[in-house]
């Protein structure tokens, strides 16, 4: 499977730990799965572990796709407290998020994460890889950071398996409650940014292609303005993402 068609945008939703119950996490699926959906848009439903077996089984369709937050490695090595491949592939997963910021935070290294890049691939899911400062200064140390980061998390991902991926630019300082989302024009500015990095690695015309999608506070007021004016491949989405209104708003602000 490749990364993203060339005529589609993504829509994330990462539901972290939240809702509480499964009865919840159903009750907000049941919403998200009764609307329509534009068929330019692929939505992504990354729930919780918890929640995932309950919610695949009760979705026939396959319009949603569902993801994981993350995912170890190997499904070779017994890894307590981890979740493996293998397991998830049961419950319709296609889509695994690598190396998020709050993965990052609670000591995830560029290292774990090259080789959850690779493991995914090859198991033939697609990961979204997820890069991103912490701050910004004035001298453009972020800029070297993020270089970093990209380089060393694709360092397994060969050349030939470049087009099954796809880039979420998340600055760090723009996730979560009370942030605000960076400016479109400095969200085009960094995708531009990030695929002069993947087009160093990878070379143009495989670099040029790899989609890069946004995340940070993105919400149905901002969605739109993201997607067209920092021309972003597809959204990232928090907190959002747990109200299935304001999701389905977001969803039809691709067109
Ligand atoms: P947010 O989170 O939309 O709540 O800022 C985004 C993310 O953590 O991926």
């Amino acid at each position: 499977m490749k990364g993203l068609p060339k005529s589609k945008k993504i829509i994330i939703a990462n539901w972290k730990m939240l809702p509480i119950t499964l009865a919840e996490a159903k009750k907000t699926f049941k919403v998200i799965k009764s609307k329509k959906v534009n068929n330019k848009v692929i939505p992504v439903i990354c729930p919780s572990y918890l929640h995932l077996a309950e919610l695949s089984k009760t979705y026939l369709g396959n319009k949603i796709k569902f993801g994981v937050q993350d995912i170890f490695w190997s499904d070779k090595k017994q890894h307590t407290g981890e979740i493996s491949i293998a397991q998830v592939k049961n419950h319709k997963v296609e889509y695994v998020l690598v190396g998020h910021s709050e993965r990052r935070e609670v000591g995830e290294t560029n290292e774990m994460v090259a080789k959850k890049m690779k493991h995914t691939i090859d198991s033939g899911l697609t990961p979204v890889l997820c890069v991103g400062e912490a701050e910004r200064d004035r001298r453009g140390d972020y800029l070297k950071f993020l270089k970093q980061e990209l380089v060393e998390s694709l360092a397994k991902v060969s050349k030939k398996q470049a087009d099954r991926i796809i880039v979420a630019y998340e600055p760090i300082w723009a996730v979560g409650k009370g942030k605000k989302p960076l400016g479109t024009y400095e969200i085009h500015q960094m995708t531009i940014f990030v695929k002069k990095i993947l087009v160093s690695i990878y070379g143009r015309k495989i670099g040029m292609e790899i989609p890069v999608i946004y995340g940070g506070s993105v919400d149905a007021d901002n969605s739109k303005e993201i997607l067209e004016d920092g021309e972003v491949r597809g959204l990232l989405v928090g907190r959002a993402s747990l109200n299935p209104h304001t999701f389905t708003d977001i969803l039809k602000s691709v067109s």
